[in-house]
């Protein structure tokens, strides 16, 4: 599975992505509002090996089409999101034509999935959270997509966004999901745990109680 960083935080992103081997770095306007980032400045911060993914805002087809060359045309690694709004889904059909890949957000069935990878997304993304927020199971829902992937062999991967927390994220790990983006927050959750801290510090304290040294001293 990969993990990816849902952020526009450049030093969340510096800190992060290189070194816990994640696997790019996804955005969309509001995260890029939110951080008071840069889209040049974004691009210049994630590393050129990882992937970018940066969302469009215009909602009529050939807006999208633009803005999605555009994007594309400020690096190699960049992957554009394209809301699966009614003409998201016309525009990801054009772009597949001319074999640009995209990714198909904001996905909240597994119809809605289905329609999207059928008009060539090469990703969907579900928004766990955001369905949960409407009293349905975002992770149930997630799974079914990716299930239902798997088993008719589409090629379209399940990269699933909007989370509150780490269940959801472990739900959808140990159940095969193809990737999640999450949050520096979460992120920072993911990596550190403090009772592995606790048990750091003891072995330590022990080591140097008997030897003297804070290291193995070899
Ligand atoms: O990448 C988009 C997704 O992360 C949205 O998340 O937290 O706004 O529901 P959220």
């Amino acid at each position: 599975m990969d993990f990816y960083l849902d952020s526009a935080d450049y030093q969340k992103i510096t800190e992060y992505v290189e070194a816990y081997h994640i696997k790019g770095v996804t955005s969309n306007p509001t995260i890029i509002v939110k951080d008071k980032a840069d889209i040049l400045k974004l691009v210049e911060v994630v590393p050129k090996d990882k992937e970018l993914f940066m969302q469009v805002i215009s909602d009529e087809v050939e807006g999208i089409m633009a803005e999605t060359k555009k994007l594309m045309s400020l690096g190699k690694n960049i992957i554009v999101k394209i809301p699966a709004s009614p003409n998201g889904l016309k525009a990801i059909k054009k772009l597949k034509e001319e074999g640009i890949k995209t990714l198909a957000t904001g996905i909240y069935s597994v119809e809605q999935a289905l329609m999207a990878a059928n008009c060539g997304a090469a990703y969907v993304a579900p928004y766990v959270n955001r369905i949960c927020d409407l009293e349905m199971d975002g992770v149930k829902a997630a799974l079914e997509i990716q299930k239902t992937f798997k088993e008719q062999q589409i090629d379209c991967k399940v990269l699933a966004a909007s989370f509150k927390n780490l269940m959801q994220v472990k739900e959808l790990l140990i159940n095969g999901i193809d990737a999640v983006t999450i949050s520096a927050d979460l992120m920072e959750k993911l990596i550190y745990n403090k009772n592995t801290e606790y048990a750091v510090k003891d072995f330590v304290s022990a080591w140097k109680e008997y030897t003297g040294k804070d290291t193995l001293g070899l």
